[in-house]
């Protein structure tokens, strides 16, 4: 098996799909530029048959963007799959994204349809795609709480009709991540015609176990995975793409599987995605928040000061963060209070520095934000003292 996993991201379809997140075609196209400049290799742009605004942004983003593969989402619905191909016509690389809803919750109260219906509405959908695009996914919406063995018969119908690629998304973001990943190795193993396919990831985080999810899938075969900038999506979001790049990078060694993406283009498209859609992201998000890699304890800053590979097991420059924060607060020690005063010019010897210290502590208790010219009106204080 390839140690290859494609990134195919889908901020400008299911993550744009959040309510307040819409953007103009010509900020898609801004933020598909970004996307392809990161280095995903696929490009959701959109849901064409939803609104003309949606067709012309495929149609814009085709023109625009020059090598990732460009996809189209539509369902096992012949009208979606005719607009889907005439909004791909000016993509290098199309790939029309179909398919359809394969647990019992979408089959019988969805659909109001039964699982042998599906299937060949499933096949259907593939071969007319195929008309258009040699590139075809397919997607079996709910796969996540879909019966394995269902899932493999739809799975090996859809490959057999041309499927290149095919999606098991945990729609609803329910599976546990060894559940997950033995979604994917029973596939794998049970499927025929697998190879003939790449197997994709598309979890969603409402337990919080998107990432998780995806990783397991990815140890079990899965060689695509389904991810949004900032893990913006539908309700809790979906997988986020630069948890899940740098898990891989991180844990490389072991793992053996690698992707192409810049990582040091990942804070910067975080910014951009979060400005324009106006979406702020946590403090505490993983590898992108404010605090990801800052430090306020006494003991961790001493820590990091002293090698920061002590408390942190990425390079905040390896993901285009110049470098960890050391936050001055009520918690910080000596040693973060030195390294600020150094910082700004101050060489102090011991008995000066607790002297400063002393009153940093009073004044860091009394006032959260603790800034540059505090510190240097304290040094200023200390240093009168000295004088009188
Ligand atoms: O979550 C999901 O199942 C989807 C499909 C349409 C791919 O977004
Ligand atoms: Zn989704």
């Amino acid at each position: 098996m390839s140690d290859r996993l494609y990134i195919f991201d889908t901020t400008l379809r299911d993550g744009e799909q959040v309510p307040g997140c819409q953007l103009n075609t010509v900020e898609k196209i801004e933020v598909a530029k970004a996307l392809q400049e990161l280095g995903v290799d696929v490009i959701e742009a959109g849901f064409p048959i939803s609104s003309p605004g949606d067709f012309e942004s495929v149609v814009e983003i085709s023109k625009a963007v020059t090598w990732p593969t460009i996809t189209a989402l539509t369902r096992a619905v012949q009208k979606d799959i005719d607009v889907a191909a005439e909004s791909l016509k000016y993509a290098k690389k199309g790939r029309i994204h179909t398919g359809i809803g394969t647990s019992d919750f979408h089959i019988y109260h969805k659909l109001n349809s039964n699982p042998d219906a599906i299937i060949e509405r499933g096949v259907e959908a593939v071969k007319y795609a195929k008309k258009y695009v040699e590139d075809v996914e397919f997607y079996a919406e709910d796969a996540g709480r879909t019966d394995n063995e269902y899932l493999a018969r739809v799975i090996e119908a859809v490959i057999k009709a041309g499927a290149t690629v095919v999606n098991i998304p945990d729609t609803t973001g329910y599976t546990l991540p060894h559940e997950f990943g033995a979604k994917i190795k029973y596939l794998v193993d049970n499927v025929p015609n697998i190879h003939k396919a790449i197997i994709s990831t598309h979890c969603h985080n409402d337990l919080g176990m998107a990432t998780a999810n995806t990783i397991s899938g990815i140890l079990n075969g899965a060689r695509q995975a389904e991810v949004t900038i900032n893990g913006i999506g539908e309700r809790a979001g979906n997988t986020s793409l630069e948890e899940v790049v740098m898990t891989l990078k991180t844990h490389y060694k072991t793992l053996g599987i690698e992707t192409g993406v810049n990582t040091k283009k990942i804070y910067g498209t975080s910014r951009l995605v979060s400005t324009l859609m106006n979406m702020p992201v946590q403090p505490n998000k993983a590898v992108v928040g404010r605090n990801a890699f800052a430090h306020s304890s006494g003991i961790h800053q001493d820590g990091v000061l002293k090698n920061r590979e002590n408390y942190e097991i990425m390079d905040p420059v390896e993901v285009g963060i110049n470098e960890s924060a050391i936050l001055l607060t009520a918690r910080s020690g000596r040693a973060a209070l030195k390294h600020r005063l150094e910082l700004l010019g101050f060489e102090l010897d011991k008995e000066k520095l607790d002297e400063v210290y002393e009153e940093f502590l009073k004044l860091a208790d009394k006032k959260k934000d603790i800034r540059d010219d505090d510190i240097a009106l304290l040094v200023g204080d200390a240093t009168r003292k000295e004088h009188r």
